[in-house]
């Protein structure tokens, strides 16, 4: 998926490839991004390139990230993204992939605005262009869980997405993950779907919530 827009670091307008992460593995969008689409595209790019909250910066992925990103993915981090740690070294591998390629994708480390520390990850998959819907995943490491960045930085990229065309977002959790829950409460998003077998990247089957929110 190609398009101009995204500021490049001399300032400039540079050609972006934004790529949809999806299970751990890179998944180019299509090359050509249908004309009513192409809006949505930049301002998406847009969006993964630098997002600023009260205490945090969302930033694209640099290649010096992996060893700060992989502090976030303890084992609940896996447990409840359903990866093992396989899929935790190739979300890395590919972050740094796409990063040295000066790419965009739809990840974005969480980082501490002041210290410039990365406290976690938000990233969203499965765009669909034409829905103009898409669906946010997150995760705060341990150190900064229960200080409020999740909701923060949550809070932003919903606001964000809708402002640059996304209609709705979805957030899929297992009902016994209290916190997202309670964010997705905060944010004002409703439950909309419970399915009661939901597959995860590691093969485990479980039920999972699906909250809306729409803008
Ligand atoms: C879920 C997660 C992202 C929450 O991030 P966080 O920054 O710690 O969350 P916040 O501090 O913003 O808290 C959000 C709400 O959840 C509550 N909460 C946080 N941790 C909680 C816990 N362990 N148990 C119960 N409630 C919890 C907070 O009190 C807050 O509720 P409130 O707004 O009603 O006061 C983080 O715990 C995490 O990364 N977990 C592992 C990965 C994961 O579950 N990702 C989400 C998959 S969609």
């Amino acid at each position: 998926m190609r398009a101009r827009g995204a500021a490049g670091r001399d300032g400039k307008d540079e050609p972006v490839q934004l790529a949809m992460a999806r299970r751990g593995k890179i998944r180019p969008g299509p090359r050509r991004v249908p004309k009513h689409a192409q809006h949505l595209v930049r301002g998406l790019a847009d969006v993964f390139t630098r997002l600023e909250t009260e205490r945090l910066v969302l930033r694209r992925v640099t290649p010096a990230d992996s060893p700060g990103l992989s502090l976030t993915m303890d084992a609940l981090m896996l447990t409840t993204n359903g990866w093992t740690a396989q899929h935790a070294s190739n979300f890395l591998a590919q972050a740094a992939t796409l990063a040295a390629h000066g790419l965009v994708s739809t990840q974005a480390a969480i980082t501490n605005r002041t210290t410039g520390d990365i406290l976690g990850e938000i990233g969203c998959r499965n765009v669909d262009l034409d829905r103009r819907s898409c669906e946010v995943g997150w995760w705060i490491g341990p150190a900064a869980r229960g200080q409020g960045y999740g909701t923060e930085a949550v809070t932003a990229m919903v606001r964000a997405l809708h402002d640059v065309g996304i209609r709705r977002i979805w957030i899929g959790t297992a009902p016994d993950n209290v916190a997202v829950r309670r964010t997705a409460a905060t944010i004002g998003a409703r439950l909309v779907k419970e399915a009661r077998r939901h597959k995860l990247p590691n093969g485990i089957v479980t039920p999972s919530l699906w909250f809306a929110h729409d803008g």
